[in-house]
This record gives C-alpha cells, sequence and structure tokens, in this order.
C-alpha cells in the first residue's frame, strides 16, 4: 500500500494506507443526545423506543456504529466513509452478526451529498473535522445539515483549541519528518518520532506528557491523528458560527462534564461570559478559560419544540457506569473540587446498582433532588443515559460474535442502548 520512497496513500491529504482503531463513543448516542437536549430544554429527536434514522459521518470500520444499531433494532443506520477498507471491515461484521438495519456506503463527503435528504434525525461525526482539508470541513457541515429534517441533531467531536493547538510545532515536526522516511504510515510515523526524540529537539516535558498519551492508545491511532497533511484543530467559535450559517442553534457540549456551568466554570468566569451574547464568541472565552482540548457539540437543525417539563425528565432511563461500591460522590472539574454526596444520590446508586432504571421509580425525593444528583453523577462518569428496555435479541446475538473475535471494541451492546464496557467492568 505504500512504496518505500514517495507520498503516503492518502484521501484529500488523510492517512489512508492503515485502518483507525475500532471505537465506540457513548457520547453520540441516541439517548446521551436526548437527555442533553431535554436537560436545556429542547425537545429530543424521537420519545421511547420510537423508530428513528442516525447517519454517522467519517464512520471509520464502523464498529462503534454497529454496536449502536445491534442495540437499536427499531433504528436505521448510515455509515459513510472514503476508506475502502474501513468499509469492508465493517461490512463483514454487520454480516457476521446479521444486522440488517444498517447500511454502509464508501464514499468521500463530496460524492455523499447525493444521498443526503433530510430523513435523519440524528447525524454524528467524531474525530474528523480537526484532520481533513478545509474544502471537505466545509462539506462535511453541509451534509449535516443536508441529512438532517428540522429538530434533528447533530453531535459533531474534534480535536480543539487551546489545547491541541500548542501541539502544532510537534505536528509540523514529525509530518515533515515522516515525508522522507519510508515504509506505512505508523512506520514513518515511528522513524520521525526516534529522531525528533534522538536528537533532543523538544524538551523532556513534552516526552512525559506524549509517552503517557502513547501508552492509551493503539499506533495506528497515532499516525492518523499527527500525520494528516491538513491537521488543524478547530477553534469553537468558526465552527459555532459555521453551523449557525447553516441553520442550526448551538445546544450545549455533550462530554458530561459540561453539562452544567455552575458545576463546571468558576463564579468569576461565569460572571464574565455572561457578558458575552453570541454563542460562538462565549464558546471561544469558554474554551480559553477552561482550556479545552475536546469538543463534542451538539447543534439541533432549525429547533422546533420546547422539552417536557422538569419532573417528566425523571423517567428517563439510566444505567450505572461502574459498580456501586466504586462510586464516589466527588468530582474534580474547572471549577474546583465537587462533592454531591447526598441522600437523594446514594438512593440513585442503590436503585441502579440493581440493573437499568427510571428515577421517578426511587420514592421520597423531589424531581429536582433526583436530577441534581444524577446530573453530578452524569457530569463525573458515574451514569450513562440510556433508553427503555428493546428487543435484546440482536444486542445479544452482535455481544456473542463480538466475544469470539477477542472483543476488537470497547463496548457492548444491550437492550438498552450500548455501553462502554470498561466503565461496566465486562
Ligand atoms: C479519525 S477517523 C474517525 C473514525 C470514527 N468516526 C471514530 O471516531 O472512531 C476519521 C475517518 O474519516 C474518514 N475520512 C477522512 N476523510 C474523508 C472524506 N473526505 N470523506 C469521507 N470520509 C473521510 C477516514 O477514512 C476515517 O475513517
Amino acid at each position: 500500500m505504500t512504496g518505500s520512497a514517495g507520498k503516503l496513500r492518502a484521501l484529500d491529504g488523510y492517512v489512508a494506507d492503515s485502518c483507525y482503531p475500532s471505537q465506540f463513543h457513548q457520547s453520540f448516542q441516541p439517548s446521551w443526545t436526548d437527555w442533553n437536549l431535554e436537560r436545556r430544554g429542547l425537545a429530543a429527536p424521537r420519545t421511547g423506543r420510537k423508530p428513528f434514522k442516525l447517519v454517522d459521518l467519517g464512520c471509520g470500520d464502523a464498529h462503534g456504529l454497529l454496536l449502536t444499531a445491534a442495540s437499536h433494532p427499531e433504528g436505521q443506520f448510515v455509515g459513510i466513509d472514503a476508506a475502502p477498507e474501513h468499509i469492508a471491515r465493517g461490512h463483514e461484521l454487520a454480516v457476521a452478526a446479521g444486522l440488517t438495519n444498517v447500511e454502509l456506503r464508501c464514499a468521500d463527503f463530496r460524492r455523499a451529498r447525493h444521498f443526503a435528504d433530510e430523513s435523519a434525525d440524528y447525524v454524528t461525526a467524531q474525530g474528523v473535522l480537526a484532520w481533513v482539508s478545509p474544502q471537505n470541513r466545509s462539506r462535511l457541515l453541509d451534509l449535516a445539515a443536508r441529512w438532517l429534517r428540522p429538530g434533528g441533531a447533530f453531535t459533531l467531536g474534534y480535536n480543539a483549541c487551546p489545547g491541541w493547538g500548542r501541539l502544532a510545532p510537534f505536528q509540523k515536526l514529525v509530518h515533515a519528518l515522516a515525508q522522507s522516511a519510508s515504509g506505512t504510515s505508523s512506520q514513518r510515523f515511528t522513524a520521525a518520532l526516534n529522531r525528533i526524540r534522538g536528537d533532543g529537539m523538544l524538551p523532556s516535558e513534552f516526552w512525559e506528557w506524549f509517552d503517557a498519551q502513547t501508552d492509551r492508545h493503539p499506533p495506528e491511532y497515532l499516525a492518523h491523528e499527527y500525520l494528516n497533511d491538513h491537521w488543524n484543530p478547530c477553534w469553537s467559535s468558526d465552527v459555532v458560527s459555521g453551523m449557525v450559517q447553516r441553520g442550526f442553534a448551538y445546544v450545549g457540549q455533550a462530554i458530561a462534564v459540561r453539562l452544567r456551568e455552575d458545576l463546571y466554570l468558576k463564579p468569576e468566569w461565569r460572571q464574565t461570559l455572561a457578558t458575552i451574547g453570541d454563542s460562538p464568541t462565549r464558546e471561544l472565552a469558554t474554551d480559553l478559560l477552561a482550556d479545552t482540548w475536546y469538543r463534542h457539540d451538539i447543534y439541533v437543525k432549525s429547533p422546533t419544540a420546547p422539552g417536557p417539563a422538569l419532573h417528566a425528565l425523571t423517567h428517563r432511563w439510566w444505567t450505572l457506569a461502574a459498580s456501586p461500591e466504586d462510586i464516589e460522590y466527588r468530582m474534580t472539574t474547572p471549577a474546583g473540587d465537587i462533592s454531591f454526596d447526598s441522600e437523594a444520590a446514594r438512593s440513585i446508586v442503590r436503585w441502579l446498582g440493581q440493573g437499568p432504571g427510571q428515577l421517578s421509580a426511587i420514592s421520597g425525593f423531589a424531581a429536582a433532588d433526583l436530577l441534581n444528583s444524577i446530573d453530578a453523577m452524569y457530569m463525573a462518569g458515574f451514569a450513562i443515559p440510556a433508553d427503555p428496555p428493546g428487543d435484546p435479541a440482536t444486542a445479544t446475538r452482535f455481544n456473542a460474535v463480538l466475544t469470539a473475535r477477542g472483543r476488537p471494541v470497547n463496548a457492548v451492546a444491550s437492550a438498552h442502548g450500548a455501553i462502554t464496557a470498561y466503565r461496566r467492568g465486562s
């Protein structure tokens, strides 16, 4: 796929000689999006287990999308990716698991516009925007606008500034040195990295940070992260204003810890932010104050209706992300150390410790207290928004296929939605 000299095989400058590691992203699940919208007073694209359509743009090998599809037999799923190897891998798994509600299409964002038909309730795109050319960024955002129906939600995940911007000197250097190295993208990356390290081109603090990152990621990830020609972490103000121009309303962050500004931002920051009227500038200022690295923006296309009343939110379903004895009733956010140890929180843990459930089944607490506690548990990573129970047959079959393959992806399918596996210890 690669020669010993010359350019790497690429899609408009995006590394294409290796598959991106199989990934599942909890915060792109429909129940997660619905919770985030309803908690902010907006209508979710669906209620309960109604049929819906979800389109994933730049789906990689689609293993994450297939987990979602296996957990939602009532849904219809479309995955788009320009790399034939990604689509072939996903297709093979879909066939092996007998999934009939997924369509995987090998197409770039320019060609995919021909399929986009305002039929989707959800569009997702994780880890694409900051790694593709300016033209493809524009095409990606246009596609979300063309594919969603009014009232539909778009979750867009990307590497953000100022955090990732600090790595620009390293990325430029490793990318440039890799051009003259030989072999696959991973081999070229390693050769360039070794040269930078061996020649002492960067300070020791950089290597401490970098080596800790590297340990967490499979090797193919690093080539995809650093060798794309158009690597360019995004400023949120550019992205938010681009979406507003396309007819979307910015809703907030799907990154859990950013749900509640009173628990995430220092009071003096909130005072400053309250003086900024437009959402692109406000998001930019928030990112600078909180030193943001990643963003998972949620947008709604032409918002149509208000969400349910506060007390109705207690009917939403939840699952624990850890076993009850591992739950700490505290978290640290940029606002400081926050404790949420209360009777309401402990009752929620006791209840959900028996399995996925609704907060409305817990008696003796006001809706506001239950919601306050679940907000904090969700922000701390201990509670995951779930769906009402569905037919478990496809999820069970899918999990059996994944188990037989040595669990190539970090989640399990379930009758309550797909759930990150490491969180559940399974
Ligand atoms: C970093 S991967 C993310 C995969 C997946 N969304 C995830 O988060 O695990 C980016 C994906 O975008 C795809 N991609 C890059 N440029 C593209 C383009 N112009 N059109 C369609 N897909 C593209 C790549 O093939 C790759 O699978």
